[in-house]
């Protein structure tokens, strides 16, 4: 496996550019901060992911602690709600992010993202810089050691947010020269706001907002499903969906970005069995990234420090991230998936602000309570450049230097059939294996099928984009009627008959 520090996000994002994966949104108009768009690959893949974690949250869901078959269900709001919804939630009034402006060069950066570098008695001109940022880091250095001739001596970083305003005036931002061009911290709400119907006009009645989280659609209609399903406690309700939040600063590829795909499944149960289920979820969610060929060496789980907490989860257990060893936190971590312990904020909140009961009463235990929630809540987006991430194998023995190893199931093109050459009946024998194929794998993915170019170049394009397996028709094949098959990660080639490679291929795929 390579190393996740040794792979270069450029390298990635112009693969994923060059084989269709995923565009800058309005890339012609020069794009757009914060915005992708997904291509042909890209968004097969996405929908493979989507599909794995439908099927297995809602469609055969795990077995729980005592070997039984969870139950859960699925369900597809609107994303945009009775604003009232966004109040008891407390994302009007609490989904904020510290922001910081520079006056000078007019750039803004998330104020707990700024570092800032001085000298260790705290005296003189400090400078700032981008956390995890190695240029950044580097330059604050250069502007550091320049201000003291070069007698740098020791120094010490601090947050930019532990510093107080007389300190302020003495840091010089990331982007300039001079020190005291950067603003104070100030709260900054994710929400994108909009206006309702056609009357829309500036009063704050009309006022809208696209949804910051999946959740909430679910928690707005736990009521209807109790009341309309047979779920019983404890269940799950499921939802995956776009989701926007008005990112100070939008960065690294998709990792976070203001428009994204969220997959959230919100657990209730009874309040005494909340520290269990947590516990189950933690594991559960954990595994599941392994099962979708995630490498063990790339993923932890990391307890939330207390001061990390959401305003939902504080009086809870807490909250567990799994976090995936991306190219740019390597050595470090970063978050993919958060494990929350909602306790029962989000439907106690909604309960005194609709008043609507939220009660639920629990028959075998002759009890009306108000539930506690535990909730998985992954980025679809950030689990697709998950998968890219971790299939991206650069390997300088190879025509296409790297290659893309999806677990086949995942992969957006299940499989390949070229003919050698395009002339002395390979093709027409290609195209029947490649419609047998289709008929058989095509709701799982593509079945690529090209006569024209050169075998080596055809290869290679199936390389970076990830398909696992190229079936080929050579001039043996019309006399032995068996094909070479070329694996994608071993480059090794067998010969097989093309009567068994529908079967064959099946096994591969997993059924
Ligand atoms: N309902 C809880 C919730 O939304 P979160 O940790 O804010 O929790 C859950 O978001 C997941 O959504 C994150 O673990 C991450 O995978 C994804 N996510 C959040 N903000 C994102 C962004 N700006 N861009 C891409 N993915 C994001």
């Amino acid at each position: 496996m390579a190393d996740p520090a040794s792979k270069s996000m450029d390298d990635l994002v112009a693969l994923c550019k060059r084989r269709g994966f995923i565009y800058p949104a309005s890339e012609i108009y020069g794009g757009i901060n914060g915005f992708w768009d997904y291509g042909p690959l890209g968004v097969l893949l996405k929908n493979n992911l989507r599909d794995r974690w439908w099927r297995d949250m809602v469609l055969m869901p795990p077995k729980g602690p005592d070997g039984e078959r969870l139950q859960i269900v699925g369900v597809d709001s609107s994303i945009i709600q009775n604003p009232k919804a966004w109040v008891a939630s407390g994302h009007v009034g609490g989904f904020n992010d510290p922001m910081v402006d520079c006056r000078e060069s007019k750039a803004r950066y998330r104020a707990d993202h700024l570092v800032v570098v001085r000298q260790a008695s705290g005296e003189g001109q400090m400078y700032a810089y981008v956390e995890n940022d190695e240029a950044s880091e580097a330059a604050a250095l250069k502007k550091l050691s320049k201000y003291l001739k070069g007698d740098v001596g020791e120094t010490e970083t601090v947050a930019l947010v532990d510093l107080d305003t007389s300190e302020l005036a003495r840091i010089v931002g990331p982007d300039t020269k001079e020190p005291g061009t950067l603003t104070e911290p100030r709260a900054f709400n994710l929400m994108f706001s909009t206006r309702v119907g056609a009357t829309a006009s500036d009063d704050e009645d009309n006022t809208a907002y696209l949804r910051p989280e999946t959740a909430q659609g679910i928690f707005l209609n736990y009521k209807n499903v109790v009341d309309t399903t047979r779920v019983r406690m404890p269940f799950g309700i499921a939802q995956q969906g776009k989701a926007f939040r008005n990112e100070v600063t939008p960065r690294n590829f998709i990792f976070r970005s203001r428009e994204f795909e969220q997959m959230e499944m919100e657990w209730f149960c009874h309040p005494d069995e909340a520290a269990k289920w947590y516990g189950f979820w933690q594991r559960e969610r954990l595994d599941w990234w392994k099962r979708c060929g995630v490498s063990e060496d790339n993923l932890i789980l990391r307890q939330h420090d207390t001061d990390e907490l959401s305003h939902y989860a504080k009086q809870g257990c807490g909250t567990a991230d799994v976090e995936y060893r991306y190219p740019f936190t390597a050595p470090g971590y970063g978050e993919l998936e958060g494990i929350a312990h909602r306790t029962d904020f989000d439907l106690a909140a909604h309960q005194r602000e609709s008043k609507a009961k939220m009660e639920y009463f629990d028959q075998e235990r002759n009890e009306r309570y108000l539930p506690h929630v535990i909730e998985p809540a992954s980025g679809l987006s950030r689990g697709v450049l998950v998968l890219l991430c971790e299939a991206f194998t650069p390997d300088p023995d190879r025509p296409s230097k790297v290659y893309m190893k999806f677990q086949p199931d995942l992969a957006p093109i299940k499989a390949a059939v070229y003919p050698l050459v395009n002339k002395d009946g390979m093709p027409e024998i290609a195209e029947k294996l490649h419609a047998e194929l289709t008929r058989r794998f095509g709701t799982r993915g593509l079945i690529e099928f090209d006569a024209k170019q050169n075998i080596g170049k055809r290869y290679a394009r199936m390389e970076e984009a990830g398909c696992p397996f190229c079936f080929t028709i050579d001039g043996d094949t019309p006399g032995d009627q068996a094909v070479t098959v070329r694996h994608r990660d071993t480059l090794e080639q067998d010969r097989i008959a093309i009567d068994l490679v529908p079967e064959w291929l099946g096994e591969k795929l997993g059924g």
